[in-house]
């Protein structure tokens, strides 16, 4: 009998979606662009905005966390480090089995759900990466708490997900604004209409269950996980941030840009809002009052009723790079 790796209904749900996202071949599912030769220009092929500024990647113990179907855990193995995957679509896993032989290097492949490490010891990792996926997950203190367990003293933890306001306003558009799909304050996979996901060519449907984390949740779920968060950033591809990064549009260049895109596009949206969370914490050890910070959540009795439907418009998500 195949072994059950999803948690629940939803992690279920979702590895089949992953499963039929990566046949398809959207980018998030396989390898975009082709990373340079030399070290220095991989690792910053790897980590653009050096999140990983000042680690050693050469000798340490990487998991890349829900990482399937891209670059990430072979340029680690590339870089020297001892790199494992773990994801829930076998074909996200098979992606990365298939680059790793191409590339002649060794990554450890684990089918499994982000929220179950039991697999690792304690202290397993010096690094966890965990780029645009805890949005897949309701629960996403149960992995956090999963990350600091795994993480060894002083380890990093780097993630990345979709912002958790702008998600909630994708393809409202008005004609004369966006509108809102939830409530921040509201739990529960963020309602939409359209489940196309479209690149050029490829068009394929998978309504994925998605789930806007609050950042005050996030942070606080690593303050009681022993994870002390010492950065944090708020950006939209095509070098916009809240933290300056070199490579940051002037303002007159984000107006421009703004001025040409398609009014209520995501592209416009995410020229007013950020696109992307991203932050970076190092374990520190456990706090003796573990758990005690509640959810920010307030729970309304017509919680899934009160919505206010959008105009469907087609949903794309947004490569990182
Ligand atoms: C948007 S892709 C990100 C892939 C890669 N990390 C990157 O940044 O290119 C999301 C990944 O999360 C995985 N995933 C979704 N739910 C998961 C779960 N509950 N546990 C583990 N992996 C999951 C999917 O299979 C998919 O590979």
């Amino acid at each position: 009998m195949k072994r059950r790796v999803a948690v629940d209904d939803v992690a279920a749900h979702n590895q089949r979606m992953w499963d039929r996202l990566s046949a398809a071949g959207i980018p998030w599912t396989r390898p975009q662009g082709t990373p340079p030769k030399t070290n220095a220009a991989k690792r910053r092929f790897l980590d653009p905005n050096d999140r990983l500024a000042g680690l050693p990647i050469k000798g340490q113990r990487v998991l890349a966390l829900a990482g399937g179907g891209g670059w990430h855990p072979v340029l680690f193995a590339e870089l020297g480090a001892d790199t494992t995957v773990l994801d829930i679509s076998a074909r996200q896993l098979k992606t990365v089995r298939d680059l790793a032989r191409s590339r002649d290097v060794k990554v450890r492949l684990l089918h499994g759900d982000m929220r179950d490490l039991s697999v690792f010891a304690d202290g397993s990792f010096d690094i966890v990466w965990h780029s645009h996926s805890i949005v897949f997950v309701p629960d996403a203190a149960r992995v956090i708490a999963e990350v600091g367990r795994v993480l060894a003293p002083a380890g990093v933890y780097r993630a990345s997900t979709m912002h958790p306001v702008t998600l909630r306003m994708y393809g409202t558009w008005s004609g004369t604004g966006w509108r809102f799909r939830q409530s921040y304050f509201e739990d529960g996979a963020v309602p939409y209409e359209d489940a196309t996901w479209e690149f050029k060519d490829v068009k394929v449907e998978a309504p994925t269950l998605e789930y806007g984390h609050r950042i005050s949740d996030l942070i606080n779920a690593c303050a009681d996980s022993g994870l002390m968060v010492d950065g944090f950033w708020e950006t939209t591809p095509g070098e916009i941030s809240t933290q300056v990064p070199l490579r940051a549009l002037s303002r007159e260049q984000l107006v421009a840009e703004r001025d040409d895109l398609e009014p209520g596009s995501d592209d416009a949206l995410e020229r007013y809002l950020p696109a992307f969370i991203e932050w970076r914490a190092r374990k520190v050890s456990p706090p003796s009052d573990s758990g005690s910070r509640a959810s920010t959540a307030t729970r309304s009795p017509r919680a899934s009723g009160s919505r206010r439907a959008g105009s469907p418009t087609s949903r794309r998500p947004r490569p990182s790079r």
